[in-house]
């Protein structure tokens, strides 16, 4: 057994299968121990690296009700310590501790007769396991998938899309967009508002859903309000890294870390999970984008501004916790 089960993440998997989709992509198959409920299109934490402490967020790629495997799918990213432990060292029938499933990012409420999915690289993998429960649980919706990846070779889960669109040829249409190499049946280039304008003439009918860069979605999100898609029939995944980048000229504040008796001096602007990850101050985090609730963390006082209060109760709030990923540090800050 690789790692051990904790308050987050009291759910065991076993391993079952662990397929390369793409050179730098891999999809893991568990097999849940004890069940494990979930909707389309959300993500579980995973305990990583055989530290309790160290999680990392990732979407479930399968599809509830679609058979008896849970399956994640990892981009690996250079120097990642979550996607480069589950891709090189994590074996079939190891053992791994799940999260219960999160986020709101799902179609399970939604009721349409015609959707819209967009997706930008390693973005698919909701927009895969909603595209797949649609098909089975909305079974006269009309569904447009258009996807955008940098090379054909970048296409996650590329036999299964071309599966369900022979499959579902009725109701699915499935467009594969590469920025190079295009070729075949892929558009050349990136998505676009006047791509969506003259290839899905009734998009302001349809419910809209995105995952893929954050400026990916912005733009998704710009376009689609603009060729009258309602707001409320728009889905974007809040799950993606916030930038970090911090100039050095913003100006330098100090932060306190109260029960380290220490004080660090940080680059004003900073988010406080960076903040206290540059000084060696270990917090648990897992999406870092304000989502989960891992890396709540109490203020005792200071100038900060917070962009996400997800999952903190109003007790919570009262009492100073903020999460450190979506808390950006003003001005000196003395935290518990
Ligand atoms: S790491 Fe998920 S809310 Fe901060």
């Amino acid at each position: 057994m690789l790692t051990a089960p904790t308050s987050l993440c009291p759910n065991p998997m076993r391993v079952h299968s662990i397929v390369q989709e793409t050179p730098d992509v891999w999809t893991i198959g568990f097999l849940p121990e004890a069940g494990y409920n979930y909707q389309p299109g959300q993500y579980t934490l995973v305990c990583v690296d055989d530290d309790p402490n160290t999680l990392r967020a990732y979407t479930i790629s399968s599809s509830p009700g679609a058979g008896a495997f849970l399956t994640i799918t990892v981009r690996r990213i250079e120097n990642g310590v979550g996607s480069n432990w589950l891709t090189r060292k994590v074996k079939v029938g190891d053992y791994l501790w799940l999260s219960d499933a999160q986020g709101s990012f799902t179609c399970a409420d939604i009721y349409d007769s015609k959707y819209l999915m967009l997706a930008g690289g390693c973005g698919v993998t909701p927009i895969m396991s909603i595209t797949r429960w649609l098909l089975v649980n909305r079974p006269k919706a009309d569904i447009v998938v258009y996807y955008n990846v940098r090379t054909p070779d970048d296409v996650i889960f590329a036999n299964e899309w071309k599966m369900l669109a022979g499959e579902y040829h009725d109701r699915l249409t499935v467009t594969m967009m590469a920025e190079d190499k295009a070729a075949g049946d892929f558009l050349p280039g990136r998505l676009s508002p006047e791509i969506l304008r003259e290839n899905i003439p009734d998009i302001a009918e349809r419910t809209v859903m995105t995952c893929g860069p954050a400026v990916y979605m912005a733009l998704v999100e710009q376009w689609a309000k603009a060729l009258g898609v309602p707001p409320e029939k728009f889905y974007k995944e809040q799950f993606h890294v916030a930038a970090e980048c911090i100039s050095d000229d913003a100006g330098k504040v100090t932060l306190s870390v109260d029960h380290l008796r220490q004080n660090f001096s940080v680059a004003k602007g900073t988010s406080l999970l960076v903040a206290l990850e540059q000084n060696g101050v270990s917090v648990v985090s897992a999406c870092r984008s304000g989502v989960c609730g891992a890396c709540r963390t109490k203020v005792l006082g200071g100038n900060f501004t917070v962009t996400s209060r997800e999952t903190l109760s109003k007790q919570e709030i009262d009492a100073g916790f903020v999460l450190a990923c979506s808390c950006k540090i003003q001005g000196n800050i003395v935290i518990e």
